[in-house]
């Protein structure tokens, strides 16, 4: 299979960034769809990237931008609602919109992404409904072959995770950590976007689904010492217990910045690790935390603000 044009949805954030730019790099056409083209506009510097507005909702205005690209890929994501069923509308919906959408405009290739562990019976919505739409996916009717993906939490340069453990750790003398035990096999950004784009054209991927991990697990507290070893800074972690992690949630989640839904909190309950080891398929082993987070965490001097940039659904400077 020849790709030599990709639509991508959800192309101006984090992970979306470094894949338009692996794109890009292969010499691949690639139309970014944005809710505001402001969002993408670090991109508008890749020669072979576009960047369009468009409403993703919309099949018809998604049929248009389908017409005449070889691969769709679709990212578009969310962590935590603004209104009640917004994970139903942008995890499930919107995913098969895309495929109905792509079908119409003749186009035969579909990367997803979706989470570890996301599964229809899980215990939070965001699992939940990522569950439900590979469910639906896999259901799809016709020519279209289809990957999906499934990381674990994903670091690396302008990521809301270990980045915002480093911004709370800067501001607060002690770390109240909730559910500090929650496992997690943290996926570095570029080996996922590596992924995404080796598979586009390589039909040993075609129907398959992927979980995608880096070398090692950690817990929570793991992590939170690590990001402290990386800053140089000492802070006391003190556990939550259960009670008092979800009770932490909930009053966080009412604060004006949002760093924790009970939604997320949910989530926490499984462990977000891989089963097996990275998919021999891609060829490469997936990189080390340790060797990557010095790189990004705490230098600058407005390394402080990434993860608060990051949240708001800016870039990072
Ligand atoms: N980061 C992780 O640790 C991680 C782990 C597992 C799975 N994932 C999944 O990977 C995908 C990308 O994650 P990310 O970290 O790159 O997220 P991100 O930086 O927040 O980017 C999300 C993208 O989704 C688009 N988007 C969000 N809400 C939208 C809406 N209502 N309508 C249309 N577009 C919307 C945004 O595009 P515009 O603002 O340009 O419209 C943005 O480019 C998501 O599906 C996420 O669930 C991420």
């Amino acid at each position: 299979m020849q790709v030599r044009s990709v639509c991508l949805l959800g192309g101006s954030g984090f992970v979306g960034s470094r894949i338009a730019h692996a794109l890009a790099q292969h010499g691949t056409q690639v139309r970014v769809l944005t809710r505001r083209r402001e969002s993408a506009r670090h991109l508008l510097v890749l020669p072979t990237v576009d960047v369009i507005q468009a409403n993703a909702f919309d099949a018809a205005t998604l049929e248009k931008h389908f017409r005449g690209t070889d691969a769709v890929i679709n990212l578009v994501g969310i962590l935590r609602e603004r209104r009640r069923g917004d994970f139903q509308r942008v995890h499930t919906q919107l995913p098969q919109t895309v495929v109905t959408a792509l079908q119409r405009a003749g186009v035969r290739r579909f990367l997803h992404m979706s989470a570890l562990p996301a599964a229809r019976d899980a215990p939070s919505a965001y699992l939940r409904s990522k569950g439900e739409a590979e469910i639906a996916i896999k259901n799809t009717r016709g020519e279209v072959a289809i990957t999906m993906f499934r990381p674990s939490v994903i670091f690396g340069p302008g990521d809301s995770f270990l980045n915002l453990f480093a911004s709370v750790i800067r501001f607060v003398p002690v770390v109240a950590l909730a559910c500090p035990n929650a496992r997690f096999q943290p996926v570095y950004v570029d080996d996922v976007a590596r992924a995404f784009v080796d598979s586009i054209a390589n039909p040993a991927t075609f129907g398959e689904t992927y979980n995608l991990c880096g070398p090692q697990t950690y817990t929570l507290r793991q992590l939170i010492e690590l990001v402290c070893r990386t800053l140089g800074t000492r802070r006391p972690i003190i556990g939550l217990n259960n009670t008092l992690s979800y009770l932490q949630a909930m009053v966080m989640e009412f604060a004006p910045f949002s760093l924790m839904t009970r939604d997320n909190y949910r989530s926490m309950q499984v462990p977000c690790v891989c089963d097996g080891a990275f998919p021999q398929v891609f060829g490469f082993a997936p990189t080390a935390l340790e060797n990557v987070i010095g790189d990004y965490i705490g230098s600058g001097p407005r390394a402080p603000y990434q993860a608060f940039r990051a949240r708001a659904g800016r870039n990072p400077i």
